[in-house]
């Protein structure tokens, strides 16, 4: 099955979308893009002087953009989470949430709490907050999460729960894992969703899209990055796509990922040890998800 077709973007005024890592490369075009299109658009960063050029450029682009901020490192779990506490505080409501920020490292570097950094940014972060934001996404009539993952994760052979091996480092193989854990992820939580408002994907956005991330990984071609911010645009909006849970697309399409992406046995696992990782109560979000369950669409 193919997932695209014609973009067509409805009245949104009222539309609250998160973009995290949105100042650079794929999600700044994206939330950019959003602006322009009438959607209410939360641009995360950590850095703030680039939030502020974020806000500029899109006011330039569309000066009658609605536009929020937020800044959070995602290399500390207590900044993700505080970051949580202030979207509750700040929204009423989250329509779409774009698990992006991301990173590609060639030397190894520590999150604050001491994981691995391309697994702290790339997935866990991204996990921490997606599952502490499930009630605010579940006030939206109907919500999508979309988490970026990517076709390198096709080459990983190591045991990707292994995260504190210390036998060697290599960047590809350390973010590929972390795209690679984006999957099971996104499958466990659909099977939660899936009689709820809310649907959770799996993208890879492009072949290799020109940005920071595939030139650390010295990559010096891509796609533009418009054209991978188009795909992440399609799953975010598109009307065709309403009720579409629990898949992997590789830029427009459903594709079959990696068999060690489809092992049910890592998803269980890496289900409850991502609980842990990210000191989340899963009793308590696992209830949360099943009440929502309950009181259905
Ligand atoms: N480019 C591709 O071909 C490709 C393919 C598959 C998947 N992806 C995925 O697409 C997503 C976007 O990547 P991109 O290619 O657009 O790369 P990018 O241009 O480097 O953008 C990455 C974004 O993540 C942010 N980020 C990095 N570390 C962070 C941290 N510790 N805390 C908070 N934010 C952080 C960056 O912030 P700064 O601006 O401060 O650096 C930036 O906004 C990533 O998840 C990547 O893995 C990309």
């Amino acid at each position: 099955m193919t997932v695209t077709s014609k973009l067509i973007h409805p009245q949104t005024s009222e539309k609250i979308v998160l973009v995290t890592g949105a100042t650079n490369g794929i999600g700044k075009e994206v939330a950019i893009q959003l602006a322009g299109k009438g959607y209410r658009v939360i641009i995360h960063g950590r850095n703030p002087k680039k939030i502020d050029q974020v806000v500029a450029e899109a006011l330039k682009r569309s000066p009658k953009a609605r536009l929020e901020t937020i800044q959070a490192d995602f290399s500390s779990l207590r900044e993700v989470k505080k970051m949580v506490v202030e979207l509750y505080e700040r929204f009423d409501h989250l329509d779409v949430l774009v698990n992006n920020a991301g990173v590609y490292s060639n030397k190894r570097y520590y999150s604050a709490e001491g994981f691995e950094l391309a697994f702290a940014v790339n997935y866990l972060a991204a996990f921490t907050q997606t599952m502490q934001l499930i009630p605010l996404l579940s006030k939206s009539q109907s919500a999508r999460i979309i988490n970026m993952s990517s076709v390198g994760h096709r080459y990983v052979w190591v045991n990707p729960l292994d995260i504190e091996s210390q036998h060697f480092f290599w960047g590809w193989v350390n973010y590929c894992r972390s795209k690679l854990l984006q999957i099971p992820f996104t499958f466990r939580l659909s099977e939660f969703l899936e009689r709820t408002t809310i649907t959770v994907n799996a993208l890879h956005p492009g072949v290799i899209v020109g940005t920071n991330v595939t030139n650390t990984a010295f990559i010096k071609w891509g796609i533009p990055i418009a054209s991978g911010a188009n795909t992440v645009l399609n799953l975010a909006l598109n009307p065709d796509l309403e009720g579409m849970n629990g898949k992997y697309i590789e830029r427009y399409k459903i594709r079959q990922p990696s068999p060690m992406a489809l092992d049910k046995g890592l998803k269980a696992r890496l289900w409850i040890r991502s609980f842990k990782w990210a000191g989340l109560n899963q009793d308590e979000i696992e209830e949360q998800l099943l009440s929502l369950s309950r009181n259905g669409r």
